[in-house]
């Protein structure tokens, strides 16, 4: 009697969310389907048979229920394996023993049981059925036919983890989403969405939740704030997302009050194996450490004469004995006069093969700091005798906040594709991983990242942490079908937009390989003219490198050499200006304004082209969007609307003040047919975000933009 309650509470709250189209139900939102679409799936799906007694297989059998109640608009009851007999359309969920699937992996079949015409979603553990489950709703919602299926999937890496930036007071490094998702006064009081949050994770096959900010405060390892991690695990537990914390490496001083935080001191060692015993006490599957050392004014083993590995397996081996990882990153630069671009590898190629077997280097993307393009990181292949992770950012720090649509999926994959011709040519960064982390875009937003787009970067960051063969344009049809619906002339459109979206951004704010040309600190707008950081890689000028003869970093052999950190057959391609991808271009080679590229236009012209490219790619994203109207709700349709006015602003903004402080220096007229600027660069240069209140959690006031930018739809009110 009660089941039955439950479950008519269920399809009750289902139809009044149908409503709601505020984005909260990301791409699991489960509307019904049109009407010959479920009149299709009905006949396959009759009915659930499971076994849903653990937590796992509990969540597993209520995700199945609730989709496809949702998308077939009718109750889809469920019913014991072992009971009176299996029916036509039933979907049965079935351990298996097959090796083939690992842990985590799964098949979906459609077969024939007891005479009956079943699809059999099977798999070897618990999780496996419940990431089967999503795969299967995900079939239906991206209107695959069932009759004939005959799937096998498992995860590509095992730890797929989202890095959370989060303060302890709720504030986000780098957040454009609201405040932090965990409310830590509250907890361990448990909220719907931190259950929702780990469906989500679950539903595109993340496995991992670091849950606080790299720059780390101690307090976390408190026994107060621990209680809350464990409450946090216990809730995601069922959808197999492990918890993880960042930890200060001077803790045991800072906690322990101990004298040192030496990694070799023995009293230092029993400080992190006793600090480790009692988490696992409390958390026995604990995923283990995320520590920035020696980076950014963040304390390490430098600080003790000792190296990254010696800082990194101490606290490994206190984890050891309970399975669990240290996830140590590789990013550390510092004020010397070498490149940043090579400070990296320069610290950790040396250390191939002295980190212990549980800790995991965690590299960033490229050499730099996430920018909207950068070459692969030299490190990726060249440390075979260690375990490598890639580390790339959801969070769009360095491209425009919540701004419009600029979708990752095509930067992950140049990275994950790029050939490191190590040991041997084609040798793809993805085959060189063992593990891939993303910087989490998550706040308390109700549409969970800021922008409705943005969620495509969270489910992008799953499905290739899973899959890292998977196309931009497979997964952008994916995300959008579930998340906007099936018609054509919605779907095809919106791909498209996203497809071209990284490239426009790319175009209207660092084209032809320039990098780090923001403004100081909150990273937002454009300052390539800025110069005046103490700390010298922290400067757009540093990065250009731009006067009157020319512009670009020289990383080739008259320059800082960094081509070199590549193996040979791809220092070559980028150190020769004929065979370097245009691109990369001026990350390696410092040129004339006057140089002619291959495509026969001068480097001037080129970049001027470039920007206006960006920002018409960008005004055109808005117009297609537009005429969108008939397919959106109306809710979401007119958010995306204001977040791609948004980035119009943000996109003239970033051409006229970047080619107004070009032509400051090139003195060249601008190429029949583009603009001038609309104001002149002491305009540019006199903005400053910096002043705007509250700043570091931005929104940005589109009134700033109106001011900087050239008018357009939000400029006229
Ligand atoms: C960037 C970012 C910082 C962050 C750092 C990191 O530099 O601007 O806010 O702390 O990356 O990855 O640790």
């Amino acid at each position: 009697m009660r089941a039955f309650a439950l479950f008519f509470a269920l399809v009750f709250s289902l139809c009044a969310e149908a409503h709601a189209e505020d984005g909260y139900n990301l791409w699991l939102r489960y509307q019904p389907l049109a009407a010959s679409q479920a009149s299709y799936y009905r006949r396959h799906a009759t009915e659930i048979d499971a076994d849903c007694s653990t937590p796992t297989l509990g969540a597993a059998c209520n995700e199945l229920q609730r989709g496809l109640t949702g998308l077939l608009g009718r109750p889809i009851p469920i019913r014991p394996v072992a009971g009176s007999g299996t029916r036509d359309g039933a979907v049965v969920l079935a351990r298996t023993g097959q090796n083939a699937l690992g842990g985590g992996g799964y098949a979906i079949r459609a077969d024939r049981v007891r005479g009956r015409q079943v699809t059999v979603i099977s798999a070897n553990r618990d999780i496996g059925l419940l990431y089967g489950v999503f795969a299967y709703l995900r079939l239906i919602q991206t209107d695959h036919k069932v009759d004939a299926l005959d799937v096998h999937d498992a995860p590509r890496y095992a730890l797929r983890v989202l890095d959370h930036w989060d303060n302890l007071d709720r504030t986000i490094e780098r957040g454009y989403a609201g405040p932090s998702l965990w409310d830590w006064a509250a907890l361990p009081k448990i909220d719907q969405r931190y259950i929702d949050y780990a469906r989500a994770d679950a539903s595109v096959g993340i496995n991992g939740a670091v849950l606080n900010n790299v720059n780390a405060d101690p307090k976390i390892l408190t026994p107060e704030y621990l209680t809350k991690v464990a409450a946090l695990a216990n809730a995601f537990r069922p959808y197999g997302v492990r918890v993880y914390l960042s930890v200060r490496f001077s803790s045991p001083v800072e906690l322990g009050h101990l004298k040192t935080a030496d990694p070799m001191d023995p009293t230092v060692q029993a400080w992190w194996r006793s600090e480790a015993d009692s988490i696992y006490r409390l958390i026995p599957d604990f995923g283990g450490f995320v520590v920035k050392a020696n980076s950014e004014g963040e304390p390490g083993p430098w600080d003790y004469h000792r190296t990254q590995a010696d800082g990194a397996n101490v606290i490994a081996d206190a984890l050891a004995s309970h399975g669990g990882t240290v996830f140590w990153r590789a990013f550390v630069y510092s004020a010397t006069k070498e490149d940043r671009a090579k400070q990296a590898y320069d610290e950790f190629k040396p250390l191939d093969g002295k980190f212990h077997s549980n800790v995991i280097v965690q590299v960033k993307n490229g050499p730099i700091d996430f920018q909207p393009r950068e070459p692969f990181s030299a490190l990726f292949g060249q440390m075979p005798k260690t375990r490598v992770g890639l580390e790339v950012q959801l969070t769009r720090e360095y491209l425009g906040g919540d701004d419009g649509i600029v979708f990752l999926a095509p930067m992950w994959s140049e990275t994950l594709d790029s050939d490191t011709c190590s040991p041997r040519c084609r040798t793809p960064v993805k085959n060189t991983v063992t593990a891939m982390a993303g910087v989490a875009n998550i706040g308390s937003d109700r549409n969970w990242t800021g922008s409705n787009f943005n969620q495509a970067n969270w489910y992008a960051f799953g499905r290739l942490a899973w899959d890292p063969s998977l196309t931009p344009a497979q997964i952008a049809t994916e995300w959008t079908r579930m998340t906007w619906g099936n018609d054509p002339r919605a779907v095809k459109p919106t791909v498209a937009t996203m497809l071209n979206s990284r490239e426009a951004v790319v175009d209207y704010m660092t084209p032809l390989g320039l990098v780090h040309q923001f403004q100081n600190d909150h990273h937002y707008g454009p300052a390539p003219w800025s110069c005046n950081l103490s700390f010298p890689s922290w400067n757009p000028c540093y990065y250009n490198d731009a006067n009157s003869g020319g512009i670009g970093f020289d990383r080739t052999k008259t320059g800082s050499d960094a081509v070199d950190q590549y193996a040979p057959p791809v220092a070559r391609e980028f150190a020769g200006l004929n065979t370097v991808p245009e691109k990369y271009l001026l990350f390696f080679h410092h040129l004339p304004w006057t140089q002619r590229l291959r495509s026969g236009q001068s480097l001037w012209d080129s970049l001027v082209v470039h920007y206006d490219r960006g920002v018409q790619q960008v005004q055109a994203n808005r117009r297609t969007w537009s005429e969108l109207a008939p397919y959106i709700d109306r809710e979401r349709f007119a958010q995306v609307g204001s977040d791609l006015d948004r980035q119009v602003l943000e996109a003239w903004w970033w051409r006229d003040a970047s080619i107004a402080y070009w032509q400051s220096l090139s003195k060249l007229p601008l190429p029949p047919g583009h603009s001038s600027p609309a104001h002149a660069l002491s305009y540019y240069q006199s903005i400053h975000f910096d002043a705007v209140p509250g700043f570091k959690v931005p929104r940005i006031d589109t009134r700033t933009l109106c001011v900087a930018g050239r008018g357009g739809p939000k400029c006229a009110l």
